[in-house]
């Protein structure tokens, strides 16, 4: 296979992330036409498939041989492989895109060999760029300004524990079962005092996209994001920003310090001089016995 140049990549990822948001920013979403899928609090719109299309077509004519996998087209059984893959998800916060609530994004990674190499977010809403090349570093560019290098602080404070921590953590769909009683389980102990028992974080953050969450944490504006549930489309671009900001991502389950990308649970910590792994062990310590238990 002809060498891979991640650069030509990133480059029209950019190009189609600008053109999604057009298509975005454009359309008038309700609740009352938007279809769902597994549940009431798992939707799709006419614009989520639309941008599919047009991001997949687009893909499939520059880059032919590579595979593809998209939210809305994903099939139970398609796997990741090791070849090239673009990993999409034409709305990441379609909740939200519902709702004209101002944080939903497309989500274009580029993975090889189940590797995130180039990863491009943008919310249109803001005119927010998050963007990375394996290797090159994670930047932002806010209205078309020039790119800043995450994480935004330049001397990013080293973790202490828990209690100094914004949490970015989500309710997913699923709202009833053990995952959900485990989140809840979690949430009520990340949030309450110490006298109680709990880790009293500053706070807890459902920004309600994976995608913008991981942003989010490699921006160094929230310290950690918590999910089990969303999949390789919804962390795939923000997997890359992160790392090349400087964080970290470990399982959403204890004890696995190399989680897959379709493993469906994640724990992402920002990039800090100190403190990283003791706060995925913290929040690991509050998981105790209980598990996520997600298909891939
Ligand atoms: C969802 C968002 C949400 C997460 C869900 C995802 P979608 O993606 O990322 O934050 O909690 O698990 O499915 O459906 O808006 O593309």
């Amino acid at each position: 296979m002809a060498e891979i140049n991640l650069q030509e990549i990133h480059d029209l990822l950019i190009s189609i992330a600008h053109e999604a948001g057009r298509m975005q920013m454009s359309a008038t979403p309700s609740y009352l036409d938007s279809g769902t899928k597994k549940n009431s609090a798992d939707l799709v719109t006419e614009t989520d498939q639309a941008v599919e299309l047009m991001v997949s077509t687009k893909l499939r004519t520059a880059y032919p041989s590579y595979s593809f996998i998209g939210e809305e087209t994903y099939a139970p059984g398609q796997t990741l492989t090791d070849a090239p893959t673009f990993i999409v998800d034409p709305i990441d916060g379609t909740t939200n895109f519902v709702h004209a609530f101002p944080a939903f994004c497309i989500s274009l990674g580029f993975v090889v060999k189940k590797a995130p190499s180039v990863g491009v977010i943008y919310n249109p809403y803001l005119d927010e760029m998050y963007t990375a090349i394996k290797g090159k570093g994670a930047f932002l560019s806010r209205g078309g300004e020039e790119n800043i290098r995450l994480p935004l602080k330049k001397n990013p404070e080293p973790l202490k524990d828990l209690s100094t921590c914004l949490i970015g953590a989500e309710w997913g769909s699923d709202r009833s079962g053990g995952n959900f009683e485990l989140k809840c389980k979690v949430f009520a102990k990340l949030a309450a005092s110490k006298e109680d028992g709990g880790a009293m974080v500053h706070s807890i953050r459902c920004m309600g996209s994976a995608a913008l969450n991981l942003a989010a944490v490699a921006a160094g504006q929230q310290d950690v994001f918590w999910e089990g549930g969303c999949w390789a489309w919804d962390v795939a671009a923000g997997w890359c920003i992160l790392s090349e900001a400087g964080g970290i991502m470990a399982s959403g389950n204890p004890g696995d310090w190399d989680p897959k990308i379709d493993g469906r649970k994640y724990l992402a910590v920002r990039g800090a001089p100190s403190g990283q792994k003791e706060i995925v062990e913290e929040i690991w310590g509050i998981i105790g016995e209980g598990r996520l238990e997600y298909e891939s």
